[in-house]
């Protein structure tokens, strides 16, 4: 079939809580009919309700025309009884996260509805193609993963099951356009994109964590203010709340047979059984009041300067911005091919620790400290300085009086291959490479859907491209040298592409030529 031989015009929605009345709160306003049933009367009256406020408040701000507010509202129905849903175009699940129940519910609507009606289905966790395999019919089957909340998080990912007609999930990219969404096109996969991609953030901010690196506060503030992301990983994981993350964490993990680059932390275990959840409890990795976090205050950066600075050559571009940090400060440099004795030692590693860059340029790690230079140092909003595990309190210190003369702000960590921006930022990057690679879904798809539902300042295959691929592949090729952890191994989409100088974001190039056989 071809996708304009479904028309959708009656779409049913099946279970109306969060997530189905958010669906039928942008279906409704883009014109559709609206049938909404679930289990529970009580749930559907809730929904109800919660659609003539929403649709009643829109108007009141001027944002919605109250003669189209009351004709959207009038578009919509309930029911108890699922054999009300006969004569929709579409039907939407989006009851509880349970495979048999939605199993036995699309086995009930195919006996129902007509054979153009295709059946969508919400779920965020479970394989589009298990849940068809339970119908007649499965090539109606599609996946339509909205976002919570649904109005305004403004992408769905649309999956094809292994039996699907792509007619059908043809129909469901043009009506989510229809209903003011963008919609991203995912393979069958656990976590389709936008859960998968998510996993870099989370699990290497844990890991640096677990690392004794950093702390909570320090690794969220260096992703903010020096990498440039709205919520640093601690952040995000208290908005979702523990109860969830945690366990798709794990169910990620386990479904992609436990690679290392998705492997949970012992943490995240240990505060949900504490009851640390998050926002939602109270208390996570912060603590609220009131629905206000309590302030983490940073310790004044100390005041004395270092007698002189001699910096590393190794990377010519971190080599100036430091030396212009230095000169500003009123530091002298040392510009001796080997230090002097009172010199404070800098060295800019990508994807090594501090230790490593000492000993591989034969330098005193007691002086040794290590400043991130992966984004711009000197228009920085943050700085992220490290030490050897011999580095001196005076040479940290110091170093922390030069690095913030400026008023920038500086987190000191201790030594960890790839600092922690470097390290997450390459496993984020990564993932996403992986994802183009594994041909979950197009590199356009990739980076729409992770700025669209994570809320990314640009796409991760943008992000590794504006930062240059080759550095990213230096700095997962550097942390798996020292590590020899397969967790940081590169995806063959970064190395080959930024071997060739091509962009991330690049397909193939025969695959795009006329004649290709893809
Ligand atoms: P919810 O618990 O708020 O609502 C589920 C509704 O389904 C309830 O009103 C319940 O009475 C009804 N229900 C349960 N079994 C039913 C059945 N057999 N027949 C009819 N109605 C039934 O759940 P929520 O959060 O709206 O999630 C729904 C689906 O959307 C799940 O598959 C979930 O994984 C998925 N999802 C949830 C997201 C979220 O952030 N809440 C995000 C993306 C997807």
């Amino acid at each position: 079939m071809t996708s304009h031989q479904f028309s959708i015009e009656t779409i049913g929605i099946a279970g109306t809580g969060a997530m189905g009345r958010g669906i039928a709160q942008i279906a409704a306003l883009a014109g559709l009919t609206v049938r909404l049933h679930d289990a529970s009367p009580a749930a559907i009256t809730a929904a109800r309700n919660y659609l003539a406020d929403t649709f009643s408040k829109l108007s009141t701000k001027g944002k919605l025309d109250a003669t189209l507010a009351h004709a959207a509202l009038a578009r919509v129905s309930g029911t108890q009884s699922v054999s009300d849903l006969a004569g929709c175009d579409l039907v939407i699940e989006a009851i509880v996260e349970k495979l048999e129940v939605k199993q036995a519910l699309l086995r009930e609507l195919e006996t129902i509805v007509s054979g153009r009606c295709i059946l969508a289905s919400n779920t965020s966790s479970l394989s589009i193609t298990a849940l068809a395999a339970a119908c007649q019919n499965p090539s109606r089957v599609v996946g339509y993963h909205f976002f919570n909340p649904v109005p305004l998080m403004k992408v769905v990912e649309v999956i094809d099951g292994l039996r699907g007609d792509p007619a059908a999930a043809d129909a469901l990219m043009d009506l989510a356009r229809r209903m003011g969404h963008t919609p991203v096109r995912a393979k069958d996969m656990p976590g389709f994109i936008v859960n998968h991609a998510g996993r870099g953030m989370s699990t290497e901010g844990l890991r640096i964590v677990d690392e004794g690196v950093a702390s909570f506060a320090d690794v969220d503030r260096i992703m903010r203010e020096q990498a440039g992301f709205r919520l640093g990983p601690f952040e995000l994981l208290d908005l979702t709340a523990l109860d969830v993350s945690h366990p798709v964490m794990e169910s990620i993990y386990h479904q992609f047979y436990e690679e290392p680059r998705f492997t949970p932390s012992p943490i995240t275990g240990t505060r949900l059984a504490g009851g640390l959840l998050g926002r939602k409890s109270g208390e996570g990795f912060y603590r609220y009041a009131e629905g206000q976090r309590a302030a983490h205050p940073e310790a004044p950066a100390p005041t004395t300067m270092p007698p002189s600075v001699w910096v590393s050559k190794r990377h010519p571009r971190a080599y100036a911005a430091v030396c212009e940090l230095v000169s500003k400060a009123g530091v002298p440099l040392d510009e001796g091919s080997t230090p002097a004795s009172g010199s404070l030692l800098v060295v800019t590693p990508f994807g090594f620790d501090a230790t490593t860059a000492a000993v591989e340029e034969e330098l005193d790690a007691s002086r040794v400290v290590a400043l991130d230079a992966l984004f711009p140092l000197t228009s920085a909003q943050r700085r992220t300085l490290m030490t050897t595990p011999a580095t001196t309190r005076l040479a940290r210190d110091t170093a922390h009086a030069l690095f913030a003369a400026d008023g920038v702000p500086v987190s000191v960590i201790r030594d960890s291959t790839g600092f922690v921006a470097q390290r997450v930022v390459a496993t984020i990057v990564n993932i996403s490479c992986d994802i183009a690679q594994r041909r979950i879904a197009s590199p356009r798809d990739i980076d729409l859907a992770v700025t669209l539902g994570l809320g990314y300042p640009q796409g991760p295959l943008a992000l590794g491209d504006a930062l240059g691929a080759q550095t990213i592949l230096s700095i997962l090729r550097n942390m798996s040298q020292v590590l020899g952890d397969p967790r940081y191994r590169p995806s063959p989409w970064l190395a080959r592409r930024a071997q060739l100088g091509l962009s991330l974001t690049q397909e193939e190039l025969a695959d795009t030529q006329p004649g290709s056989t893809q």
